[in-house]
């Protein structure tokens, strides 16, 4: 017989899913067909056959396939280090370390490195992963408004007079809106208030900067910041993150971060994987250079359009709809004409700014983008047809 204690936490989670369901926020799990506008493959590289290539023969000299135990205990590989090496080079900095995925790099490393009496600034957008982070970590947070640099400068002169440590925490391209964070001002703020930086380059990782070492790297500030997180689960078509920065911090991780110590190390094999995607991301300029100058006619004729695109600068061009149900409906307006796109809704984004969140890829045409467009002019008359329908009813 199914105990009353348990059937209050099942009751609980129904109510809380009928919630969702009413307010268009309930999600699954689905694999969408068509033309891929929500894939963080941003280089192409996750259907790259050199990339599948390399993954089988480095499965093939792999003297086991398990990764067996933590890396402090039976699962470290010198793999790990050669590529920690490796990557260290690609971002500039003294030193890196590897974690499962970025969401742990992010959780580890601010919550080994901060205390509850550290003061940390933080941007309003930042991803679940910085916040979580900071949260786990006890520090207080002041939250500043969206990269805005004055509202950022009057939160660190309003705290100047606290002698206790101070860090600094933003994406560098935003996840949810493509915005790019002016890295070389808030590393100035930084300096002027006794702060340090800490910047989570997933989507610029192989996208933006030299060679794809970030924008961390391009703003030639990868020895003054704290630390610099790279994800390989986007362009680098893998899965992990890497925390770059002294080698200080890289052994102080190691020895502090928990969502190293007390997790499975990633295969070994695997190790193979990232260092031949990162090989070939090094390479791919031509690529790189395509994606963005797409993004940005992508951005310039829906804008002329009069879509909302939010601060986009970036291969991510949210398209702000408003509602949850609206930004459902265009979703599947689109889908049904052979877009794989999603509706992005709270508690991604801030309530009242659903969007559709349009990740381009290397893998995407000018054509492509002229027919989404074309699409989305045809949703725009439907409304103005529905709109008018209404208003002479
Ligand atoms: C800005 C940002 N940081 C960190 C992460 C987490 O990376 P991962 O997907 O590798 O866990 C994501 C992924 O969605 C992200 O967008």
């Amino acid at each position: 017989m199914p105990s009353e204690a348990k059937d209050q936490f099942v009751s609980a989670m129904e109510s809380a899913l009928a919630g969702l369901r009413e307010r268009s926020q309930l999600r699954s799990c689905s694999q969408l067909e068509g033309i891929n506008f929500c894939s963080n493959d941003y280089l192409g590289l996750a259907e790259d056959p050199r990339l599948k290539h390399a993954v089988l023969e480095s499965v093939e000299r792999a003297a086991r396939i398990g990764g067996t135990g933590s890396r402090l205990l039976s699962g470290h590989d010198p793999a790990w280090n050669e590529l920690e090496e490796e990557f260290a080079t690609f971002a500039g900095t003294e030193a890196a370390v590897y974690f499962a995925n970025g969401y742990a790099a992010n959780l580890g490393l601010l919550s080994a490195v901060l205390d509850k009496d550290d003061l940390v600034f933080s941007d309003a957008l930042n991803h679940a992963s910085l916040i979580d982070g900071i949260r786990l970590s006890g520090a207080r947070r002041v939250i500043y408004a969206h990269l805005d640099l004055s509202a950022l400068e009057k939160v660190l002169r309003a705290r100047e007079n606290e002698s206790c440590r101070k860090v600094i925490v933003t994406e560098s391209v935003f996840s949810m809106d493509g915005d790019v964070a002016d890295l070389s001002a808030i590393q100035g703020l930084a300096l002027r208030y006794g702060a340090s930086l800490v910047v989570d380059e997933a989507h610029a990782t192989a996208v933006h900067g030299p060679s794809g070492a970030g924008i961390v790297a391009d703003a030639g500030l990868t020895k003054e910041v704290l630390a610099v997180v790279h994800t390989c689960g986007k362009a680098l078509a893998s899965a992990g993150g890497f925390v770059c920065g002294s080698k200080v911090l890289r052994d102080f991780l190691i020895n502090h971060a928990r969502t190293l110590i007390f997790s499975t190390a990633m295969p070994a094999y695997f190790a193979e994987q990232i260092r031949a995607a990162l090989q070939l991301a090094k390479t791919m300029n031509r690529e790189r250079e395509l994606l963005l100058e797409n993004s940005r006619s992508l951005a310039a004729f829906l804008r002329a359009d009069g879509w909302d695109l939010s601060g986009t600068a970036s291969q991510v061009v949210p398209i702000i709809v408003g509602s949850n149900k609206d930004a459902l409906a265009v979703a599947h307006f689109l889908r049904e004409r052979g877009f794989a796109i999603r509706a992005i809704r709270p508690p991604t984004v801030p309530v009242g700014s659903a969007r559709l969140r349009l990740s381009l890829t290397a893998r995407i045409s000018a054509t492509e983008l002229q027919r989404l467009r074309e699409c989305l002019k045809a949703w725009q008359a439907s409304r103005m047809a529905l709109s008018s329908a209404a208003g002479g009813a």
